[in-house]
């Protein structure tokens, strides 16, 4: 493995990068999340129990691995500190292990107040159906300027500071006509969690530096997919951060040069949550079969996820956006049972055949699939070790998808457990 590798979702995130990720942990020595905040659910089961992270690196399951929330992650405090106490209880030692950028933004209660408000005030085909943790108004005031960061856990201000903005939120909050904050209790919890918290801030930038230096690896987490990403996801159904593969470096500080490969996580098939354009949708018999055999539900809020048959268009793109070098592709195991499986290979739209994603969200909608038909394997896979062990049918999918997308595939997944998993000795498919 490069020592710096940067691992993306390339589709609408849910792609599995949480397990793809426990088992390229073994090979590093630090795991950083560089984007996004506890929106994010990653799952990752280990000898039999399941475990759901939401802001901490899944590298944390394999100590001595040690991990960091960059700067580019939007933090909910409570959020943390929740989930710091849920990992220590599962016996895994998180001191001197985890390590929060001092320059991260703070997600404070008002931001996830604005984020449910919005998304009620928006009408039908205008909301985005967030995860309504505050996300989006979190990276506003970043952006705005007006935002709090980690460094501030440790001022012995915090707690005055706090107060000060939730009396400044809640005079929003009530021309807005909602339910004002209960400053005291809320600063006060606010106030203890930043306690907790402060002995993991750190200048993390430095830290991942100083490790490079030392020719540790480094293994990218990245959160959501492409398509949600602000820039060159389906906007504005997106999330407000950069999950495409160059959110590392500005998310890290690790400069680009530093970055030795990109593996785009792919799942067999396609889903989405939320709303926005989703051109392989299956509204039918087929699309809930998927969704029943993969289990495929919000990590997050529980949400029943959209399901469809792959999307090449959108691998493709996503290739060339994170320049991927080769693929993680998932959940192959779901497709075991169906009869045919299909490949969408371009869109159409207005008589013309498209090879990539429309920035325009009118076309992308209006976008008809233009599928190929493969015939299935029918055959369980989740005992296969080996891709040479693989049954020609599958086999001639992987390859099809590799053709269409120009990247190779270097991991393969099977099922749900770490024992699920091939890593080919060397990327690409044997046909
Ligand atoms: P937000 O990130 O909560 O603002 O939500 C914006 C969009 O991104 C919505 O469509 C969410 O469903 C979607 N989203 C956010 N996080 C995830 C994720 O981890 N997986 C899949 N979709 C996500």
């Amino acid at each position: 493995m490069a020592n710096v590798t940067v691992l993306v979702g390339a589709q609408w995130g849910d792609e599995g990068k949480g397990k793809v990720i426990d088992v390229l942990t073994e090979r590093a020595e630090w795991v950083v999340r560089y984007q996004g905040g506890n929106n994010a659910g990653h799952t990752v089961e280990i000898a039999g129990a399941r475990h759901v992270l939401h802001l901490i690196p899944s590298g944390i399951f394999r100590p001595p691995t040690r991990c960091v929330i960059g700067n580019g992650v939007v933090v909910d405090p409570l959020a943390l500190r929740d989930e710091i106490a849920e990992v220590r209880q599962a016996g895994i030692p998180v001191d001197g292990r985890l390590f929060l950028s001092d320059r991260a933004h703070l997600v404070l209660p008002y931001h996830r107040a604005f984020d449910a408000g919005r998304e009620r005030a928006l009408g039908q085909g205008e909301r985005i159906g967030t995860t309504q943790r505050g996300i989006g108004p979190a990276y506003v005031d970043k952006a705005m300027r007006v935002g709090l960061r980690a460094a501030a856990l440790a001022d012995p201000d915090f707690p005055m500071e706090i107060r000060r903005r939730l009396e400044a939120a809640n005079v929003q909050l009530r021309q807005q006509g909602h339910a004002p904050f209960e400053v005291e209790p809320l600063a006060e919890k606010l106030s203890a969690a930043a306690a907790e918290l402060a002995p993991s801030v750190a200048d993390t930038a430095w830290m991942l530096d100083e490790a490079c230096r030392r020719g540790e690896r480094i293994l990218f987490e990245g959160a959501q997919g492409t398509m949600l990403d602000v820039d060159f996801g389906t906007y504005p159904f997106v999330t407000s951060s950069n999950a495409t593969a160059g959110g590392a470096c500005t998310g890290s500080g690790l400069p680009p040069n530093r970055i030795g490969r990109v593996i785009g996580v792919l799942k067999a098939y396609t889903t989405r949550v939320g709303e926005g354009p989703f051109p392989t949708e299956l509204n039918d018999a087929v699309g809930e079969e998927l969704r029943r055999v993969g289990g495929e539900y919000g990590a997050t809020t529980g949400r029943p996820r959209r399901c469809g048959w792959f999307d090449a268009v959108v691998a493709r793109y996503s290739a060339r956006i994170n320049g991927v070098d080769e693929w993680a592709l998932t959940k192959l195991d779901v497709l075991d049972g169906f009869e045919t499986v299909r490949i969408c290979v371009a869109y159409e739209h207005g008589g013309r055949r498209l090879e990539t994603v429309p920035a325009d969200l009118r076309v992308l909608a209006a976008c008809r699939p233009v599928y190929e038909d493969h015939p299935g394997w029918r055959q369980p896979l989740r005992h296969i070790r080996s891709p040479a062990d693989l049954p020609p049918l599958a086999r001639s999918y992987l390859v099809r998808i590799e053709e269409l997308t120009g990247v190779p595939i270097g991991i393969l997944s099977v099922g749900p457990g770490r024992e699920n998993t091939i890593v080919l000795p060397r990327p690409g498919i044997p046909a």
